[in-house]
């Protein structure tokens, strides 16, 4: 367990921080769940596993009795949809929390140009749900799952959080800005909040156990799912959008992050919340500051796996951008956070997910 983590357990044993993590069945969601309480949180999930697998147990979905089953700890699940506020009502009647970790929404951003209103009723209307019940418990501290998509077209790089934001493609990257906006204005209005906005860039792989992971609904949208699954043999070829944007190899640059180092910005993000007392919004981004090319991610796997992924130069894909990384020093300023795993330790743990659960939680 990092030294951090010891420490925090410590100075909590007194009187613990109760988190209520929206949306925890999730990919991201779990890995978090997890790391929280092995650093001694109380936690409580919420989700409506409209995106997670319920499997044959009533009570409680599979990846957080596979999360149980890691840390050896119980963990308190509702099952709740947050646009739906008297549900919601109900979960802050029960239980008492210092802080919320709200991960809930949907997230694919070609099914948001397909189902808009889907989108913002459960990323945007959601959201101000869960905003007004904690406003009527009195619960502000708050901590939220943005995006890198928030900043659009890049104008320069690295991406720090003075940029501009909003210059969005898409419904979903455009309820993950709204919200932020919305956050602003709530902090604007009243100084006893405290929001801190992730900036996640791109989570991938694993927890080291290969025993949770990243589950994809159907086809994967996101690269590094896909190639594994052509790697374990469910797909047949990776298609490439586009090798003539202007990056060394000609296909599109972003910066990954290992979902365990996520997880880990937002233990951080807590301990900062409390510990310096900060009021208002801060945006700060999460990534490792350095991108790879989906070809450099393609060769990375491969060695990883030791398969060969089979690919096909296609189209580009409307709206993707040829560069993305993150400028991650206000996270390391702010929070005392850095990604420590590199690309390798990301292709390792997502093969070991993969390769031990090729349905993911159906198996
Ligand atoms: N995965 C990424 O690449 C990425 C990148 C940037 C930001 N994010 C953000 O991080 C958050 C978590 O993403 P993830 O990858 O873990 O997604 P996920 O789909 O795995 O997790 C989201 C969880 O929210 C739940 N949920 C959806 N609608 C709900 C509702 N109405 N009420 C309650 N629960 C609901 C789903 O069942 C799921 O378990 C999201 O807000 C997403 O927008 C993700």
């Amino acid at each position: 367990m990092p030294t951090c983590h010891i420490q925090h357990a410590k100075t909590m044993a007194s009187k613990p921080w109760n988190v209520l993590v929206t949306g925890g069945a999730g990919y991201i969601g779990s890995h978090t769940v997890l790391e929280l309480v092995q650093a001694g949180f109380m936690v409580v999930v919420i989700d409506s596993l409209s995106n997670a697998y319920k499997g044959n147990n009533d009570a409680k979905p599979v990846c957080l009795l596979r999360v149980e089953k890691l840390i050896d700890k119980e963990i308190s699940f509702i099952h709740c949809d947050i646009t739906n506020i008297n549900e919601l009502r109900d979960v802050f009647k029960k239980h008492t929390f210092y802080c919320v970790i709200h991960f809930a929404a949907l997230k694919a951003v070609g099914e948001s140009c397909e189902k808009p209103l889907e989108y913002y009723k459960t990323n945007v209307t959601g959201t101000l749900n869960l905003l007004e019940v904690m406003r009527e418990y009195n619960v502000k501290n708050f901590i939220y799952s943005s995006s890198a998509t928030v900043y659009g077209t890049p104008e320069k790089l690295p991406l720090d959080e003075s940029m501009k934001t909003g210059d969005c493609t898409n419904p979903y990257g455009k309820t993950k800005f709204m919200v932020e906006e919305i956050l602003k204005d709530l902090c604007a209005s009243d100084n006893a909040w405290s929001v801190i906005s992730l900036r996640y860039f791109n989570p991938v792989g694993a927890h080291p156990s290969g025993q949770i992971g990243e589950d994809p609904n159907g086809v994967p949208n996101n690269l590094m799912p896909y190639i594994a699954q052509v790697a374990v043999g469910k797909r047949k070829m990776l298609h490439i959008y586009g090798n003539d944007y202007d990056t060394p190899d000609g296909t599109g640059v972003r910066d990954y992050i290992h979902i365990m180092d996520l997880a880990a910005g937002h233990v951080k993000a807590m301990v900062y919340q409390k510990t310096s007392n900060s009021t208002g919004f801060k945006a700060i981004n999460l990534g490792t500051g350095k991108g790879y090319s989906v070809l450099e991610v393609v060769q990375a796997f491969e060695k990883a796996s030791g398969r060969r992924i089979e690919c096909k130069i296609v189209e580009r894909r409307p709206g993707d951008i040829s560069t993305s990384y993150a400028d991650a020093s206000l996270a390391n300023k702010e929070l005392g956070w850095r990604a420590t795993k590199d690309i390798s330790d990301m292709c390792d743990d997502a093969w070991k997910w993969q390769q031990s659960n090729p349905n993911g939680y159906k198996c």
